[in-house]
């Protein structure tokens, strides 16, 4: 089941899609809406639960959501060696527009985006 949940005290924009399984958080899309545009900020899904479909999910919904709130793109970073976040991201139209050097300090970002409007 899908949920989402916000938390206004850390930040206005900030919101979190949870995949919910036996009362058990087992994935979530945390982004910021903010305005006419969404920062995914983090992505996660426990290891065991992985390659089940559950990303495909959370991201599916995310882009209904942008769709439904007129957002004109989604951004996100993703480690350059992380090569299944990058497949999931191209599934999604996800293109990679520019390299970050050391964002992670011991590694780039390649910053991607999907044009939704
Ligand atoms: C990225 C992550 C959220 C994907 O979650 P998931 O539930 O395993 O994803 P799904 O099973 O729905 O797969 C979605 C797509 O991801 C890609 N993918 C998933 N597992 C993959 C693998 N082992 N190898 C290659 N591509 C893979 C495929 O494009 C897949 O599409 P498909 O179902 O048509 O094959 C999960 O691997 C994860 O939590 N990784 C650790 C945290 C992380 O890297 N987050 C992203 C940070 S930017």
């Amino acid at each position: 089941m899908l949920r989402e949940t916000r938390n206004n005290d850390l930040s206005p924009f900030l919101r979190v899609i949870e995949y919910v399984d036996k009362n058990e958080v087992i994935g979530y899309l945390k982004y910021s809406l903010i305005y006419d545009r969404i920062e995914i900020d983090d992505f996660f899904v426990t290891e065991e639960n992985r390659k089940k479909g559950i990303g495909n999910k959370l991201m599916s919904y995310l882009i209904s959501i942008a769709i439904e709130n007129h957002v004109e793109n989604i951004t996100l970073e993703v480690r350059i060696s992380n090569e299944i976040a990058r497949n999931l991201y191209k599934k999604y139209g996800f293109h990679e527009v520019a390299l970050r050097k050391f964002y992670y300090g011991d590694e780039d970002a390649i910053l991607m985006e999907k044009q939704v409007m």
